[in-house]
């Protein structure tokens, strides 16, 4: 891609959305109808996806947003070639997806450090494993800098808080230099002042970085907030309502627009909870949505 079409994705103060693509830029990231299937202990089929179908553009950053079960953990692990679906294809910048690749950085949902390796031994490690760590050491001390680290260098996990720890996590994928970074639900376990710092810092390595990310949340305020468009996924089978793009000026979290968006997205969420699956238990992942407090990932 030409620096003039990055520079045209790279919208300074605004977001991108897929009106800002231009015309022939070929998606970074192809989803073609992806199935993928489980087996339970009971021996039932679970339909975690069901034909699966999306395209993620260069320098996008998307939210998935749906009840627990709805297979986005799913979705992300294929993305990041640690399972297979059983139909359909996934390829990146055009080669097909067939296993792990640094290039795909992934930061999951909460404790994913090694409690007795230091902020920076973590942070480090993948580069230590590829004996690479001498070259980047100046890297390694960029991303502690960048997500607010320094200091806490030689600091143990159980030294810091948990969106500190969540801070290492996404350092520790950053320093692989990740074209596609795979967030799974990275701040559902934080405080809702925690979260919006680091939603804050994410945005921040997003625009300098003109990174693609996809972004699994459980709250409507997360996605709207970061996503320039929100896909919608509803469970059983684990499929693609809708995709909602973000058209919003600002980044104002207490704007008439942004408002405008909570409550559209609330009512497709809610209505398709009730819709397809009143009286079973997923209304009640669909009003842990509604109340916007930090719910567990019973899944997880
Ligand atoms: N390895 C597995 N074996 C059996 N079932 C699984 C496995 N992984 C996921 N599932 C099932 O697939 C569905 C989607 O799971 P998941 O992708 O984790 O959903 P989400 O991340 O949206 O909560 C769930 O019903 C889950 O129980
Ligand atoms: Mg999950």
């Amino acid at each position: 891609m030409s620096d003039t079409e990055l520079d045209h994705l790279a919208v300074a103060s605004g977001r991108q959305t897929l009106a800002d693509v231009p015309a022939g830029v070929n998606p970074e990231l192809s989803i073609e109808h992806v199935s993928r299937e489980f087996t339970a202990p009971d021996g039932s089929v679970v339909h975690a996806l069901s034909d699966v179908s999306l395209s993620i553009y260069p320098g996008e950053l998307v939210s998935i947003i749906g009840p627990s079960g709805c297979g986005k953990t799913t979705l992300l692990r294929l993305i990041a070639g640690l399972d297979h679906p059983q139909s359909g294809t996934l390829s990146l910048a055009g080669e097909p997806i067939e296993g792990p690749n640094p290039k795909r950085g992934y930061v999951f949902q909460q404790g994913s450090l090694f409690p007795w390796l230091t902020v920076e031994e973590n942070i480090a490690f993948g580069l230590k494993a590829q004996g690479i760590y001498k070259e980047h050491e100046a890297d390694a001390a960029r991303y502690i800098e960048m997500v607010g680290l320094h200091g806490f260098e030689q600091a143990y996990p159980h030294q810091i808080s948990g969106g500190m720890a969540q801070r290492v996590a996404i350092a520790r994928a950053l320093i692989d230099h990740p074209d596609v970074l795979l967030l799974d639900e990275p701040m559902g376990a934080l405080d809702s002042f925690t979260r919006a710092d680091l939603q804050d810092r994410l945005l921040d390595i997003w625009e300098q970085y003109h990174m693609t990310m996809i972004l699994v949340t459980h709250d409507v305020d997360e996605a709207i907030y970061l996503g320039s468009r929100v896909v919608i996924m509803t469970p059983r089978p684990g499929r693609i309502k809708e995709i909602v793009p973000i058209n919003l000026d600002a980044r104002d979290r207490v704007s008439d627009e942004f408002a405008a968006y909570r409550k559209q997205l609330l009512t497709k969420l809610h209505f398709d909870a009730h819709e397809e699956h009143a009286g079973d238990a997923f209304v009640g992942d669909a009003q842990e949505l509604l109340t916007n407090e930090t719910p567990v990932d019973k899944e997880d």
